[in-house]
């Protein structure tokens, strides 16, 4: 693995670590049949951060956030959130997942307000946070439709709005936005760096667009095959707005791949014409 780049600049622009990942890792199974889904993984993610994870499908992302989430425990090594381990799911640590996950008979409003419900929020107080949200999300004209009369992009709008709307310390965020086009991923991209911005939030990202973690991160993991592992960690020093086609973003795309093994002209000879 390349040495991972944390000076000590990136540190205090960054704030105090809020996620360590204390070598941990997972093995599902036992004997013959077992599959070493993440190798021994350490890495930290600082307050306010917007971490970006990206890795070829079937890599470990998923099982390394549950970890983080709390959802599954490491077989090795440790998790610490806020300085303390992790022994299971926290409403102060949020997982978004691709699939919106929205209960189908409830409104977009009555779905932003499940999480305040929970937490037993007063009704007249839950309606103005979520219909805030809402309005933040650009939503406010659909707050009573149900979520098959939304486009995919709506209902993932609604899904982060249900997240945020319990004001979460870290968001983690499954492949957020596999399900929806191209240029739906765009918008809602550049809602969630808005987000990100206005909130402070720390946000770990797993995605396999790499030019979705370069727009979004502050930092980019790279990972490897299964077993995962992170083979390396980019800075992204790029300036607001990221334009996606500068030649600073271009050359990181290509830092990036080059990890992947994945840039034609570096390839081993038996590859060339
Ligand atoms: N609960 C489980 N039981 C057995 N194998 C699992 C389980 N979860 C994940 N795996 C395996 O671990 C590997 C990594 O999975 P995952 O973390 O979901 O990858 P990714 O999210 O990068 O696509 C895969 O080979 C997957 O089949
Ligand atoms: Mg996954």
């Amino acid at each position: 693995m390349e040495r991972v780049r944390e000076g000590s600049a990136r540190r205090s622009a960054l704030g105090n670590e809020i996620i360590v990942v204390d070598g941990a890792g997972r093995t599902f199974g036992r004997g013959n049949t077992s599959v070493e889904a993440l190798a021994a993984t350490t890495l930290e993610v600082y307050e306010g951060e917007f971490f970006c994870l990206v890795g070829p499908s079937g890599c470990g992302k998923s099982t390394l956030l549950n970890l983080i989430a709390g959802f599954d425990r490491p077989d090795r090594g440790r998790v610490l959130v806020q300085g303390r381990p992790v022994t299971g799911p926290d409403p102060r640590r949020l997982l978004v997942f691709q699939d919106y996950g929205l209960l189908p008979w409830r409104s977009a409003i009555g779905n932003v307000e499940l999480g305040l419900e929970i937490a037993g929020i007063p009704r007249e107080e839950r309606r103005s946070r979520a219909r805030a949200l809402l309005e933040r999300m650009g939503l406010s004209a659909f707050e009573d439709k149900k979520p098959h009369e939304l486009s995919g992009g709506m209902r993932q709008r609604v899904n982060i709005a249900r997240s945020l709307a319990v004001d979460p310390d870290i968001l983690l965020m499954d492949e957020p936005f596999g399900a929806v086009d191209a240029l739906t991923r765009m918008g809602l991209q550049a809602d969630l760096l808005e987000l990100h911005r206005a909130g402070g939030k720390t946000v770990v990202l797993v995605t396999h667009d790499i030019e979705e973690a370069i727009y979004l991160g502050d930092r980019v993991a790279v990972m490897s095959e299964r077993p995962g592992a992170i083979r390396a960690i980019v800075n992204v020093d790029l300036a607001w707005p990221r334009g996606r086609t500068s030649a600073e973003f271009t050359h990181l795309r290509e830092v990036i791949l080059e990890h992947f093994r994945l840039v034609p002209e570096r390839r081993a000879p038996e590859y060339s014409i």
